[in-house]
Order: C-alpha cells, then sequence, then structure tokens
C-alpha cells in the first residue's frame, strides 16, 4: 500500500477520484502548485476514478486567468468538477463563488502564504454559499477532502475545504484512501443522476435563479416560518419512502422545477416530489451521515465542532488558525503547574454553515472563559469574524455562558508556543482580559513559496526578448517579473495596474526634469559656457527618444568636467537624460473582464503608455474552450476608445511586423496596445507546435494581424493596415462600420474576396453542390446507366485511376462522374444507382486527404441507407510500407475499411474489394487489372464492340513539346486573379522558369473545412554559379524574401537563394527583382542544367577563382536559349510582346524543343573538400591543381544522383563513374556532349527511369564515354590522382594565401531568419552594408563571409559578435547535418526536415557529450521524402521520410561522401530512432578504432553492408545464412528464446543459431524469425531480456 506524505498529494488523489474534471489551478503552465504534480502524474497514467465514466480530465489554469471561469462549463453539462487551488484566487473570484455554490463543486484550497497563512482568505468568503470544511493534519486532508466530495454530492451544493499545508508537513506519512470508503461514502445514485443531467443556464456574471434543492416528499413540504421544509433523511434511510439521492442534482431553478431530476428511488414512490432548497440542518445531517461511515470504516472521528480536553475544563480555547496541534500538543503537555493545564481546545470542522447551537453541546458546561485565536491578517472589523459568530452564538440567550475573549493570533512556532499560551491565559484569567491582544509576532516568515510566485512562462520570453532588441537600454519594463521592488511583493509589482501607476509617476518626475533643465540651461551658474548650451540642446530634444538619447551622453560628459553645483545636482539624476521606452506586460487574462482591467485605465488615462499584451490560448482550444470562457477582443475594445494605437502581432507569422509594430507604438504619443499571440498549450511545447498554431489563427483570421494608428489620417494615411490577409467577423464590421474596410479593399483589391467572403462549411457544402449539379447537367441527354466514381488520392495514383475508369465507362455508354470523395455532396449517396469508389492509402493507413471528411461522415453517419446501391472498392497500397507484422492491419486499410461499412450500411457489393500493392510486379496495376473486368461484368458492359481507342496520358514530354519552348499558357494563368494557383501544365513549365507551385501544407485541413483553395504560393529558386554573391545582392535577396516572399531565405544545398511564400501576385515583381540583382532563375528547376556547384573553399583565393570561373562558364553554356523567360517576367507590358501561340519562332540549339529527359545536374569539388558531394551528380567535376598552383583540369564523373521511389527496386541512388581527365579549357564542351547523349538516350517513356544514372548503367559507363567521345571528336584521358578527406563545411576563421580572412557560419539548414532568440537576418543584412568581399554559399546549406582586410577584421568581429553570428559552438553532429525543406512548404514531402532534425539532434546531443563524441564529426542527413535534395544517400547515417513522424533509416555511407549508405530500418518513429542511435552512438565511442568514421564502423561491426554501387543499394539489407554459419553456433532450448537470438546476434553479429527441442524449425523459418525479430526488438529491451535469462547454452 502507498504512502502519501503531503497535504497537496491526499487532497489532489481524492480530488482525482472523486471528480470528472479536475481544475488545476497553477502559478504558470510551466510551474506545478502543490497539487498539479500528482493530478498530472495520475492522469499521464490513465489512472481511473472512482466518479469519472472515463479517466478524469485535469484542465491546468493559470492562476491569474480567472480559473473558476473554467468550472462552469463541465459542471453545467452534468460533470463533477472539483478545483484544487491556494487561497489567494478566493477574494477574486467571489462573483463565481456565489453562483458556483449552488453546484456540487469541491475546492480544495491551500491556504497562502503557506507557514503564516492568512484566514481572512476564508473568512472573507464565509457568506458566498458555499460549505466549509477544516482539516488540519495530514489525516484529515485526506478524510475531509472525502468529505467534502460526498457532501458536494448529497446536497448538490459546493464545498470549499480548506488548510494550512505547511502546519501539516510534520505529519508522518498516511496510507491511501480505502476504495471501499470512498465508494460507500459517495453517493453513486446520485452522481450519475447528476452526470446525466444537462444544465441550461448560460449566464456568468447574472444570478440565474439555480438552488440546490432536496427533493421531498409533497406531503411533507409544508411551510415552516416561511421557509419549505422537510424531513430530510440521512442516506440508507428509506424510512421516508423517499431518498435524498435526487439531491444531489436536485437544484432547481426558484420558480420551477425545471433542471431537477428525479431520483432512482423517487420513481418507484407513489408521491410526488417536491424540491425545496438545501437548508443547514441538511447539511449537518449529511456531514454527519458521512462521518458516522468514515467511523466505522477506520474508527476516526469528526463533528461539526470538536473539543479535546478535560471534561470538567475550566477555560477553553477556540483556535482558528493553522497551529491548532501545536497548541493541542502543548496543552495536553502541560505541567500542572501552567494556568492552561486544565484547559479545553475547540476546533471547527464544518465552518459554514454554521450550526452555533452545536457547540453548548459539546463544550463542558463547567467552561467559564473561552479564549477565541484568530489567524486573520487583513481585519476589516475591530472584532474578528470568528470571534463574532460565537458570541451570536453562546451569547445570543443573553448573559449566560462564558466569558470570550477574543485574540489575534500571529505567528508562533513550536519554541514560543508556550510562551503564547502563558500570554493568552494570562489575559483570558484576568480580572480584565483585554480583547484583540496581539498573540505571537505579526509576522512569520514566509516559507519559499513557490507556488504563489508568479513566472514569466518561458516561452513567452520572445516578445520580452525583442523588447530588449529594438529599445536595448531604452527599455524600461514597469512590471517586470523578478524585479526589484523594496518592500512590494512580487505579485503587486509585477500587476499591470501596479506599473501603471509606476510609469505614471516615473513620467511626472522625468517631466519635472526637463522643465529643471531648460531653467537651468539658462543659469549662470556654470564653470564654462559649454555644458549650457548642450543642456538647452538637450532639452529642446528631451521627448524626441532618439535626439535625447544621442544627446545625453555627451551632456552628461559635459556637465561632468563643470564641477559646479546646478551640474553636479543634474548629474545626481543623470538616468532621466536618457528617455526611456516604457512598457507595460499583461496577459490575456484581462480579456475576461476588460472593463476593469489595467487595459481599461490605460486607455481612459490617455497617457503615452505601451502596453504589450500576451495572449496564448491556441487557435484549435477556440472551438473547444466552453463558452463561459467569454474573452472579449481587447484589440476592438482599445480602437473603439479611438484614442490609442493598436496592434495585433505574431512573431512566428511575422517577424518584420512585430519590430515594426513595437517601433510604432512606442513612437505614438498616448497609449498603445500591442496584443502578441503566442499559442501554446504547455510550456514543453515545441516551436514547431506553436508556430503551426500560429500559422492556423493568422490565415483563418482568427488573429489577424493589422496596426491601427487613429493619426495617420491626419497625415492623409489610412488608420488601418492590415498586415495578413483576413480577419475575423468582428473586426470587419468595425471596420465596415467606420467606413475602414472600403478603404482597405481600395488600396488592396486582392483581399475583398476574402475579406468579404463569408466563413464556415456552407461555403463548402455549396461547392459541392454546385460542381456535382455542373457535372449533372453535363450528364443531361446522356443514356446509360449512371456511374459516379469518387477517388480519393494524395499523389494522383488512384486520381489518373478513377478518371481512366471514368473514360473506359463512358465509352462502355455508361453516364459516368468522377470526383474526389470530399467534394461529393454526401446527402445523394442514397440515391445513387452505381458507384466505384477508389482510394490510395496515406499515412498509416488513412484515407488520403482528399477524402478523410467523406470517410468520417459516412464512418460517423446513422441516416445512410444504402439499399438501393450498388457499389465497388478498389483500394491502392503497399503491403511494405509498414513492414511490421503487427502493422499489417495498415495495408489498404482504408478501402477495406470502405468496402465494409459500406456493405454494413446495406450497400451490394458488385465486385470483392479490390487490393492494389505497389509490391506487385505491375505495382497497383497488377492488382486493378483484375479488378476492372470484374466490375464491367457486374454491371453489364463487360462485352461491348468496337471500344475506341484510349488516348495515351498526357505526359510530361507532351507539356514540353506544346509549351512552344516554356510559354505554355503561364502568361494568362498569372493574370487570373481568382485563383492563387496556376494549371497543372504550367505547373510543370514554371519549373524551368526556376519557380514551382507549392501550397503550406499546414494549412490544408483548416482551409479545407473553411471552404477555401489551399494557400497557395510560390518557391524561386536562383541561378548562382558557384553559391558566390556580392553583399549588395545578398541585400536584394534579403529584401526580396521580406517584401515579397515570407520574410525567410534558404541557402539550398545546390549553392544558391530559395525564397517560399511568393504569392501569384508578387511573382513577376520578385522575378524582376532578381533580375535586376543580376540574378536569374531561369533552368534553376526543370528537365535542364540546373545550378552549376562548386567548392566554396575559403583557404585558397586565386585557386578558388580559377575553379568558380569555370563553373560560370559551363553554366552560361548551358542556358537554355528561350525568349519565354524575358518575356514572360521582365518584359513591361508594352503591348508588342508576343506570347505563345502567335510565334516568335525560339530555337534551343541544345535542348531542342523536348529539352532533357529529366533534371540534369552539375557540380565541382576542389580536393580534399568533398563539400559539394561530387558523386551525387549527373556530373561531378574533381579540380586538379598544377604544379604552378592554378587550375589544371578535372577528373569527370557521371551519373551520379540521389532521387528514388520507396519501395520501388528499379530506383536506386548512385555514385557517379570515373569518365576521366580534361582539361580546363574543354571542360565546358566535355559537360555539353555529356548531356547531349543523355537527351538523346535518356528514357523519355518513364520518367523514373530518366536520370542519366540509368541510362549509364543501362549502356554501361565504357559504352557511355565512347558515344560521348564520338560526339565531342575528343577522348578523355587518364585520371590524375586526387584525395578526398571530407565533405562538410570547416566553420570559423580561416586566412588564404592573399592574407585575406574567412569565416564560415553555421546557419542551421541554410535557413535565414529572424527569430527572438536569434536575429541572424537582420544580422547577416547589417554586415552585407559595410562587407567589401564577397558571400560564398557552401554545398552544405552554410554561408562563407570571405575577402575580408586585416585592417576591417577586428570592426567585423564586433560585429558578428553583436549579431550572436560569430557561434560556430555547436556539436560535430549538429555541424555536420543538414536537411531539405519538405513541410510546410514542399509538396512532395511525406515528413519532417528541416524543421524536425535539429530537435532530433538535440535529443542526441546528451549521449554525444556523455560518451565524448561532441568534437566528432558525425554525417547525418535528412529529408521529407525519397527525392532526396539534402543528398541522404552519401551521409554515414541518414533519415528519408516515409510518412508523417515515420523515417527508413540507412547507416554506412561513406564520410567524405563517396559510398552509398543501406536501408537498415523502414518506417521507424521518433522512440525508435533514438533506441537505435543512442546505444550505437556509445557503442562507437566505446569501440572504434583510430580515426575510424562513423559510417565505416557500422560497417565493420556488421550493422550494415557496404553498398558498392548504385545498383547492390537494395541488396544485402539483411544478412545472409551463409555468412552466419561461418561463424558459431548458439542452441536456445526454451524460455525468451526470441528475444535471446536478438541479444545474441547483437553480440556476435556472424552468428548461426539453432533452436533447439520443440522449437527446431526449417533454417529458413529461423533466419525469417531473426530478421524480423531485428526490426522489433529494441537492443535495450534485449540486453534486459538477456541478462535475466538462464535458458542458453553455449557450444562453440
Ligand atoms: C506517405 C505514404 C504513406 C503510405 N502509407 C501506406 C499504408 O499505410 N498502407 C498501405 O497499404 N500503403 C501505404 N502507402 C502506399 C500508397 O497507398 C500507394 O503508393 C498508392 O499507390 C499511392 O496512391 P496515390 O498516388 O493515389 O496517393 C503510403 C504511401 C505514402 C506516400
Ligand atoms: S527531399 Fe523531398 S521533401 Fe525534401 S525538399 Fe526535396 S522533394 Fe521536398
Amino acid at each position: 500500500m502507498g504512502s502519501i506524505s503531503t497535504a497537496g498529494e491526499a487532497a489532489a488523489r481524492i480530488a482525482y477520484i472523486c471528480s470528472d474534471v479536475i481544475v488545476s489551478v497553477q502559478p504558470s503552465l510551466a510551474s506545478d502548485s502543490e497539487f498539479s504534480g500528482f493530478l498530472k502524474k495520475y492522469a499521464s497514467n490513465k489512472a481511473p476514478g472512482v466518479v469519472a465514466n472515463g479517466i478524469p480530465e485535469v484542465l491546468p489554469v493559470r492562476h491569474n486567468a480567472d480559473p473558476l471561469l473554467s468550472v462552469y462549463g463541465p459542471v453545467r453539462s452534468g460533470k463533477l468538477v472539483s478545483v484544487t487551488t491556494s487561497s489567494s484566487i478566493l477574494l477574486r473570484s467571489i462573483p463565481h463563488l456565489y453562483k458556483l455554490a449552488q453546484y456540487p463543486v469541491v475546492l480544495h484550497v491551500s491556504l497562502h502564504p503557506s507557514g503564516y497563512p492568512d484566514y481572512s482568505d476564508i473568512t472573507s468568503i464565509r457568506q458566498s454559499g458555499f460549505t466549509f470544511l477544516q482539516s488540519e493534519s495530514l489525516q484529515e486532508v485526506q478524510d475531509i477532502a472525502l468529505t467534502a466530495h460526498a457532501l458536494a454530492i448529497k446536497s448538490g451544493k459546493g464545498v470549499i475545504h480548506f488548510f494550512g499545508s505547511a502546519s501539516v508537513k510534520q505529519d508522518g506519512p498516511i496510507s491511501f484512501e480505502s476504495r471501499e470508503l470512498v465508494k460507500s461514502v459517495l453517493d453513486l445514485n446520485a452522481v450519475r443522476s447528476f452526470q446525466r443531467g444537462k444544465s441550461t443556464e448560460t449566464g456568468i456574471y447574472a444570478e440565474d435563479g439555480r438552488v440546490a434543492s432536496v427533493g421531498v416528499p409533497r406531503s411533507q413540504a409544508v411551510l415552516v416560518k416561511g421557509e419549505p421544509s422537510g424531513r430530510v433523511s440521512p442516506v440508507g434511510d428509506k424510512s421516508a419512502g423517499v431518498s435524498t439521492v435526487g439531491s444531489a442534482s436536485g437544484s432547481s431553478r426558484r420558480d420551477s422545477s425545471v433542471g431537477s431530476h428525479p431520483s432512482e428511488s423517487s420513481a418507484t414512490t407513489v408521491e410526488s416530489v417536491a424540491p425545496r432548497p438545501i437548508s443547514s440542518e441538511d447539511i449537518y445531517n449529511f456531514a454527519t451521515q458521512i462521518w458516522t461511515t468514515v467511523k466505522e470504516s477506520t474508527g476516526r472521528s469528526y463533528g461539526a465542532f470538536e473539543y479535546s480536553g478535560p471534561t470538567d475544563a475550566d477555560a477553553a480555547l477556540f483556535v482558528f488558525g493553522a497551529d491548532t496541534a501545536m497548541f493541542g500538543q502543548e496543552m495536553d503537555e502541560a505541567s500542572p503547574l501552567e494556568q492552561y493545564a486544565n484547559a479545553g481546545l475547540l476546533t471547527a470542522r464544518l465552518y459554514r454553515p454554521w450550526l452555533g447551537a452545536k457547540i453548548s453541546v459539546i463544550l463542558p458546561k463547567t467552561v467559564q472563559r473561552l479564549a477565541v485565536l484568530e489567524q486573520v491578517k487583513r481585519k476589516t472589523t475591530k472584532w474578528g469574524p470568528l470571534l463574532l459568530d460565537i458570541l451570536m452564538s453562546l451569547k445570543a440567550g443573553g448573559g449566560a455562558g462564558p466569558i470570550i475573549v477574543g485574540h489575534q493570533l500571529g505567528y508562533i512556532e513550536k519554541s514560543t508556543v508556550r510562551q503564547a499560551l502563558r500570554g493568552i491565559f494570562q489575559n483570558l484569567l484576568s480580572d480584565a482580559p483585554i480583547q484583540n491582544l496581539q498573540i505571537g509576532k505579526a509576522e512569520g516568515p514566509e516559507l519559499s513559496d513557490e507556488e504563489t510566485k508568479l513566472k514569466q512562462p518561458s516561452l513567452e520570453n520572445a516578445y520580452l526578448k525583442i523588447l530588449d532588441q529594438v529599445f536595448g537600454q531604452r527599455l524600461y519594463i514597469a512590471n517586470r517579473l523578478g524585479a526589484n521592488n523594496a518592500g512590494i511583493s512580487s505579485e503587486i509589482s509585477s500587476n499591470p495596474e501596479f506599473g501603471f501607476g509606476s510609469l505614471l509617476a516615473r513620467s511626472s518626475h522625468r517631466k519635472r526634469f526637463v522643465e529643471e533643465a531648460q531653467k537651468t540651461a539658462k543659469s549662470a551658474e556654470f564653470t564654462t559656457d559649454v555644458p549650457r548650451q548642450w543642456l538647452s540642446k538637450w532639452a529642446l530634444a528631451a521627448e524626441d527618444a532618439e535626439k535625447a538619447n544621442d544627446l545625453a551622453p555627451e551632456v552628461i560628459t559635459r556637465l561632468s568636467t563643470d564641477g559646479s553645483r546646478v551640474a553636479t545636482d543634474m548629474l545626481s539624476r543623470k538616468g532621466l537624460f536618457f528617455k526611456e521606452a516604457q512598457w507595460l506586460i499583461g496577459s490575456d487574462a484581462w480579456a475576461y473582464d476588460l472593463g476593469n482591467s489595467g487595459v481599461h485605465h490605460v486607455l481612459a488615462s490617455g497617457e503615452n503608455v505601451n502596453m504589450l499584451i500576451i495572449d496564448s490560448q491556441p487557435y484549435s482550444e477556440r472551438a473547444a474552450a466552453d463558452a463561459s470562457r467569454r474573452k472579449k477582443d481587447i484589440g476592438l475594445y482599445a480602437m473603439n476608445f479611438g484614442n490609442a494605437y493598436v496592434a495585433s502581432v505574431a512573431v512566428y507569422s511575422s517577424y518584420t511586423q512585430v519590430l515594426q509594430a513595437l517601433i510604432e507604438a512606442e513612437k505614438f504619443d498616448g497609449p498603445s496596445v500591442v496584443l502578441a499571440y503566442l499559442p501554446y498549450n504547455q510550456e514543453a511545447d515545441s516551436p514547431l507546435t506553436v508556430l503551426q498554431e500560429t500559422k492556423k489563427a493568422v490565415d483563418l483570421g482568427y488573429w489577424p494581424l493589422y496596426r491601427w494608428n487613429p493619426r495617420r489620417e491626419e497625415q492623409g494615411e489610412e488608420n488601418f493596415y492590415l498586415d495578413s490577409e483576413r480577419i475575423k467577423k468582428e473586426l470587419q464590421d468595425f471596420l465596415r462600420r467606420d467606413n475602414y474596410l472600403s478603404q482597405v479593399m481600395k488600396r488592396n483589391p486582392e483581399f475583398s474576396a476574402n475579406l468579404s467572403g463569408s466563413y464556415g462549411s456552407e461555403v463548402r457544402q455549396l461547392q459541392k453542390r454546385k460542381a456535382k449539379d455542373a457535372y449533372g447537367k453535363l450528364l443531361e441527354g446522356l443514356q446509360g446507366a449512371p456511374l459516379t466514381i469518387l477517388f480519393a488520392s494524395d499523389n494522383g495514383n488512384a486520381e489518373n485511376l478513377a478518371k481512366r475508369l471514368g473514360n473506359r465507362g463512358k465509352a462502355r455508354g455508361l453516364k459516368t462522374i468522377v470526383m474526389a470523395m470530399d467534394d461529393y455532396p454526401l446527402e445523394d449517396l442514397n440515391t445513387e444507382e452505381n458507384i466505384a469508389l477508389i482510394t490510395s492509402t496515406a499515412g498509416q493507413g488513412e484515407f488520403p486527404q482528399n477524402g478523410r471528411s467523406f470517410w468520417e461522415a459516412v464512418r460517423n453517419s446513422t441516416d445512410i441507407d444504402l439499399a438501393t446501391v450498388n457499389f465497388a472498392v478498389f483500394s491502392l497500397g503497399d503491403s511494405h510500407y509498414w513492414p511490421r507484422k503487427e502493422d499489417k492491419i495498415y495495408y489498404n486499410k482504408p478501402g477495406k475499411d470502405l468496402h465494409t461499412r459500406l456493405l454494413a450500411l446495406g450497400g451490394k457489393a458488385l465486385t470483392e474489394c479490390g487490393l492494389g500493392d505497389d509490391q506487385d510486379p505491375d505495382a497497383y496495376q497488377t492488382g486493378y487489372s483484375e479488378w476492372e473486368p470484374k466490375l464491367w461484368q457486374a454491371l453489364g458492359v463487360a462485352n461491348v464492340e468496337g471500344l475506341p481507342e484510349e488516348p495515351p496520358p498526357i505526359t510530361n514530354e507532351d507539356i514540353k513539346l506544346a509549351s512552344n519552348y516554356l510559354r505554355g499558357t503561364i502568361e494568362e494563368g498569372l493574370q487570373d486573379t481568382s485563383t492563387g494557383a496556376i494549371s497543372a501544365s504550367d505547373q510543370q513549365l514554371t519549373k524551368f522558369h526556376g519557380t514551382y507551385m507549392q501550397d503550406d501544407r499546414d494549412l490544408r485541413d483548416e482551409r479545407k473545412a473553411q471552404g477555401l483553395e489551399p494557400a497557395y504560393s510560390f518557391m524561386i529558386r536562383c541561378r548562382l554559379p558557384g553559391g558566390v554573391a556580392t553583399p549588395k545582392q545578398w541585400i536584394q535577396m534579403d529584401e526580396i524574401s521580406t517584401k515579397l516572399g515570407n520574410e525567410t531565405m534558404k541557402l539550398t544545398t545546390r549553392q544558391t537563394f530559395q525564397f517560399h511564400g511568393v504569392v501569384k501576385g508578387k511573382l513577376r515583381p520578385a522575378m524582376q527583382a532578381i533580375n535586376r540583382a543580376l540574378m536569374t532563375t531561369i533552368a534553376a528547376c526543370g528537365d535542364v542544367n540546373r545550378n552549376v556547384m562548386c567548392s566554396s573553399l575559403p583557404q585558397h583565393s586565386q585557386y578558388h577563382a580559377d575553379v568558380h570561373a569555370v563553373s560560370k562558364k559551363i553554366s552560361d553554356h548551358l542556358l537554355p536559349s528561350t525568349t519565354a523567360y524575358h518575356e514572360i517576367w521582365l518584359k513591361e507590358d508594352d503591348g508588342k510582346t508576343q506570347i505563345a501561340g502567335d510565334a516568335v519562332v525560339d530555337h534551343e540549339p541544345l535542348y531542342g524543343p523536348t529539352y532533357l529527359p529529366r533534371k540534369f545536374k552539375i557540380t565541382i569539388a576542389i580536393p580534399p573538400h568533398n563539400d559539394t558531394d561530387v558523386y551525387a551528380h549527373d556530373i561531378g567535376l574533381i579540380a586538379i591543381k598544377g604544379s604552378n598552383g592554378r587550375l589544371e583540369g578535372f577528373n569527370v564523373l557521371a551519373g551520379g544522383g540521389m532521387g528514388v521511389t520507396h519501395n520501388n527496386k528499379k530506383t536506386y541512388p548512385r555514385t557517379g563513374s570515373m569518365l576521366g581527365y580534361v582539361s580546363a579549357d574543354k571542360t565546358h564542351i566535355a559537360c555539353e556532349k555529356i548531356m547531349l547523349v543523355q537527351r538523346d538516350h535518356g528514357d523519355r517513356k518513364n520518367r523514373k527511369h530518366a536520370r542519366l544514372k540509368y541510362t549509364m548503367d543501362d549502356m554501361g559507363p565504357d559504352v557511355f564515354r565512347s558515344k560521348v567521345e564520338d560526339l565531342w571528336g575528343e577522348k578523355f584521358r587518364d585520371p590524375k590522382p586526387f584525395k578526398f578527406d571530407s565533405n562538410i563545411d570547416t566553420f570559423g576563421w580561416q586566412k588564404d594565401e592573399n592574407g585575406k580572412n574567412h569565416f564560415t557560419f553555421f546557419i542551421e539548414n541554410g535557413r535565414i531568419e529572424d527569430t527572438a532568440d536569434f536575429p541572424m537576418k537582420t544580422g547577416l543584412r547589417e554586415v552585407a552594408k559595410v562587407h567589401k568581399g564577397e558571400f560564398r554559399l557552401t554545398g552544405n546549406q552554410h554561408l562563407i563571409l570571405s575577402g575580408i582586410a586585416d585592417e576591417d577584421l577586428a570592426a567585423m568581429k564586433n560585429m558578428l559578435k553583436k549579431y550572436k553570428l560569430d557561434n560556430t559552438n555547436f556539436s560535430g553532429l549538429r555541424l555536420s547535418s543538414s536537411a531539405c525543406v519538405a513541410f510546410p512548404t514542399c509538396g512532395l514531402a511525406m515528413a519532417e526536415s528541416e524543421r524536425y532534425l535539429p530537435e532530433l539532434i538535440t535529443k542526441l546531443e546528451g549521449v554525444i557529450e556523455e560518451n565524448g563524441l561532441r568534437q566528432e564529426s558525425i554525417v547525418m542527413r535528412m529529408t521529407g521524402c525519397p527525392n532526396g535534395c539534402a543528398r541522404p544517400w552519401l551521409a554515414e547515417v541518414a533519415f528519408v521520410g516515409k510518412a508523417y513522424g515515420a523515417y527508413n533509416m540507412y547507416l554506412g555511407g561513406g564520410y567524405h561522401g563517396q559510398r552509398l549508405n543501406k536501408l537498415y530500418r523502414s518506417s521507424i518513429k521518433e522512440e525508435e530512432i533514438l533506441e537505435i542511435m543512442k546505444p550505437l552512438l556509445k557503442r562507437y565511442a566505446i569501440e572504434r578504432n583510430e580515426g575510424e568514421r562513423f559510417g565505416d564502423f557500422c560497417i565493420r561491426v556488421g550493422m550494415i553492408k557496404p553498398t558498392t554501387e548504385g545498383k547492390t543499394f537494395h541488396e544485402d539489407r539483411l544478412r545472409k545464412w551463409s555468412r552466419m554459419r561461418k561463424n558459431r553456433g548458439f542452441c536456445i532450448r526454451s524460455g525468451a528464446w526470441d528475444c535471446i537470438i536478438e541479444a545474441l546476434l547483437w553480440i556476435y553479429p556472424h552468428s548461426c543459431i539453432y533452436l533447439g527441442g520443440r522449437n527446431r524449425a526449417s533454417v529458413y523459418t529461423q533466419f525469417y524469425v531473426v530478421s524480423e525479430l531485428r526490426n522489433y526488438l529494441t537492443f535495450a529491451l534485449v540486453r534486459e531480456k538477456v541478462t535475466s535469462s538462464h535458458d542458453r547454452t553455449f557450444f562453440p
């Protein structure tokens, strides 16, 4: 049996067991209360309670966010709610308490400050209608907590259970509660009946008339003294003919019985039941009954008042404070000589209702004098509340009864308790006792009271950091947490109202100072004239922050040297020379009661005060938020005030806009309110979660970004600037009312559709209906049976099948409609005649995105009846996508589920559910070609004669050919403002122009639910040979990303700039801006030669320049010649341009009209640096240095390439084959010829087999070489020797041969952005403004600041330091890592990459440090899909996205990019990744040979086989039986043999295993078992099992 040692745990346990919902009030979401840690633990263990039907729900609420608001929702929906809290929230919650008293809510209240609590928190709310119970020992906390719940349930009224936690700390541990006791005291019938009920009340502040009541037989409901009364029968007393069980839920409106639920037993009585309000006597009876049960079970007895001491005592103490036990002990042990030796001790267990009459029953009649001790610090009346209670109770009848003397109980400790008692009794027994005597010290030492200390949630620091950044030294936060405010508690000083007051004081102080300075500037008392002049200059500018702060240091210096009295006087307050940026920080908690909040005070004052209000409520919580937590819109409130600057910002959406708003707010002369969004559920939320929440909220207008300046109008500008696209309804109404909307729309016509568009699912419904009806129209007039074909498809396979099926159906005379499942109006389903459904499988056995809503509706609907509907389902999947045995259920799960469900709904299956499997020889086509004929058969159209020939599907080759040299209809598409998208074929063509259409995948679901098209935008990729850019170009790129993109830039693995989030309307301006920066984007993507890469080589400038010149030459030489690029993007609209159809006849001398079969990549590496991964490209050039230190020529590799398709063994990564050496001057020609051979021989039928690597393997390198040589007319010479030693960058400072300096920055995954912690983008822009050399982008997505002269070095170092750009102190693993973009923009991404790899590395860094590997470089790469943009297959360890959260893991790549890795595990998630990586890294640290690289190590110890060439990439993935036999053998007789085999294989990698006894099986089976096991078991688990097992014998 467990034990409990704190009051917090005792109360938390009972609360959890006895409630449906526990509102856990916490200091912040990051710091626990004395209860919350336990509650969280129970909830995360999914511990069941007694009361809750499922697992009780724990709801954490910040203590300053009006916590009791959270009670209404659940309690009104029939949930039993309890609250665990400190007493500090009670006073503020009085309005709620009055209402909640009428519900069976229990508050467990720990009195604060702990150590010397103030009972006035309790006495001040004693009239709120709650029942109050007090505990004074640990055991009592448990018993009384239980009593509180039982009583609340029984009475239907709220109960507050209070105690001082610190005073029970000395108590020894107690046992867990007895479940039997809990069940027997809780009236479970009453619980269920309450849970079934639902209250209709909705108000929060207004009294809604609910009164807890009890049911009594009408015959007994007689009015006595104007009040209804009735005999209330205690639990179990059935004699009254009605049980009181109904009372628990029996609160009723005053004038009706609506809302009261008849009790279970009342249903069996003949008498009707009348409700009447619960009386004090009822409470007493219930409590007594509960305590009787407790006593029977535990022997511990409790009463409304409790007396201990002699039955003939002549005096007694009534204690209402924390230290009753201490007094009791001292009195028990008192020597007979003490005055208090024969005194008794009285306490109140049931404090409210106050049943004074019961005191005289237990207080011995012999007591003549009674001292009342009250630990009430904040007293509002002369007499303590308890004293008044007792006087009323004992003296009501007149003068009889004991003399009662009130005392104020101060802080007492063990060593002073005797002295205190002596003092009390001396006074009490004196002839004229003094009332209100203070006993003990007035102030107690506050125990470290972590609980009530406010904390700034660390996530929210983001905004404070930005304030620091923007205002630096000038920043003054009036209510900064943790600031030192002498004599004022942190709770008060961090309160914004307090801060506001202090700001006003500060401002007027400075105002006086300025006036004084103005006067002094005219004084003649200065020693010289200079300080006077400076002072008057300053005084003029004092209110202009920039000027004043510029002048301030000067003035101070001049004054310091003056020495006069006036100067010294001014200097004594020199801080005031600076003009501060004064800010107040508040939280969204104010939004609940705006009129009384700090916001209101600030606005009403009209003072120049800036407020930053941080809102942390996640957008998705909005839906779940209970209606009663009605937050008001602070922004609207402030705008309506009319005199304030208002901005709404979100750091994770637009950093620039945050900066702008803060600066404007500070400049604004008057109140400013900046609402800052930072949604999180828990402090530990990852930035990714916060980012996604923010994006959704901003995109859908829940949190619009805007800036409002009511004075801008005076300058002829608009007051309102919308910085995001959409705004919510309320704001829209405000703007419309004020006629601003029309202005916004005028200025930004592109917003109008969004601004005025309505929201919600109706739109979506309407769209579906429209689409379907349009189809219907099309089909009118056609004959034949209808066939509706619905598909769900993520990547087009299912969609293409569906469309083809539609065409074939038409050819057979059927009326076919084809549409995505989610576009189909479900209400039509019942009326279909024939319906075919084709779905692929996404995620882990999930429906693709465009079928999810359909499936949810079909699965959950109750009114679908398919009695007259014929259906057929075909499903596409991959039986090996999730290779573990227990994951087989995911194979084609959506299709199978759909088939089963449609049958269950009464549909008639036309065929069996068809299954397509990517593993079949023809992939899904294999299964499909069996299924389709069965469908035609069932529909009676199998044998149709004369079917027309099917048109072949349109391929990329067709698109290229028809595009008129890459024009297509791009121009027209750009002009269509009705959509953010362009047509499918233009999407292919724009790639050749260096831009892709994408959509924000974080927002897809949410937007779809809102009836919106996906958030389309474009990625733009520049062409930047060798990755070299000038500082000016850097600044231009920076500007483009800020103004036209999503404020970030990506430095790519191909050494170039990439912009994301460029919306269609800004595409042309962006292209033009890039062109103005003397860059282009042409052929940055598409089936052409892409950006040519080159090692960045900071050490040898001249040599680098030679090689870089070749990269540029190749790049230029292989550029397409089409003029379409210029026409579409660059030419101004002069009406002369000839686009598409009419006929500039272009010519592509190198490419021809169909360009290349597939993309083509060239790179140059300069040994020993393979930082551009020379083996991974179609052409890899290895630079060879001549004896003069200059470039001589290149060894040429061809046929490298990365992209593959998961589970398609016909695709594989490949390293380039050596063709031979060529001199530098001929290199571009050699490259051209290689490209041309590929142009003519590459596979144009199958894009998955079109890259040069397949041409090379199909032809063989020798044949390929000779084809190139034939075309070229020259021969490759023998390759020259070279040596690589790494493929990563060298970070930090390096000097080149000319003495110039170079600094390599660590840019994690190439993302250039500003964050609150690290304003990298700003820093680099500032650097670029002064830099005289160049920027070099590296192939590992980092950046080199190149060519800094010694004389500029110190200044540059300072600058890097200032912006924290000089930090390269990261683990070797992080420095050697890289990730592709993936989510949210890349359409191919199956899993996160750039946003996740840093987190994964952080999780591994602990092991890295522990094992001394911090400095070790291990090349780790991650991509979101097998397209492989970050070249994962050359990494020592790689993760390639398979589905959201799941990756294929590869091991064994060569350290300098020379060897491919190999699949080690399929579809594993983070947990497994860590389980594999952690012990593996540890092993590497211990067992590696001198200088051995991680990839090589994995191969040597047998973790993985080496991949010798691309063609063997898929081979040898499992250990071969023949190899194992060579070594040892093991025999395992019984027991946990599976685990043991695995363990043995782990320990002895090349082993042979025999299964003994009855488990003897074929060699094959054993091998299978072992290889399967490898997939299932974690090493940790295995190790544990094997050491605990004795079932192994071993013979060599
Ligand atoms: C991210 C992802 C997850 C997949 N998950 C499964 C799965 O759980 N079960 C399955 O049978 N097939 C799975 N597959 C295989 C696909 O269903 C299959 O390749 C199908 O042909 C894709 O069709 P589509 O292009 O219409 O989306 C998955 C494929 C991808 C890309
Ligand atoms: S590897 Fe895949 S997911 Fe990553 S950026 Fe390239 S295409 Fe997108």
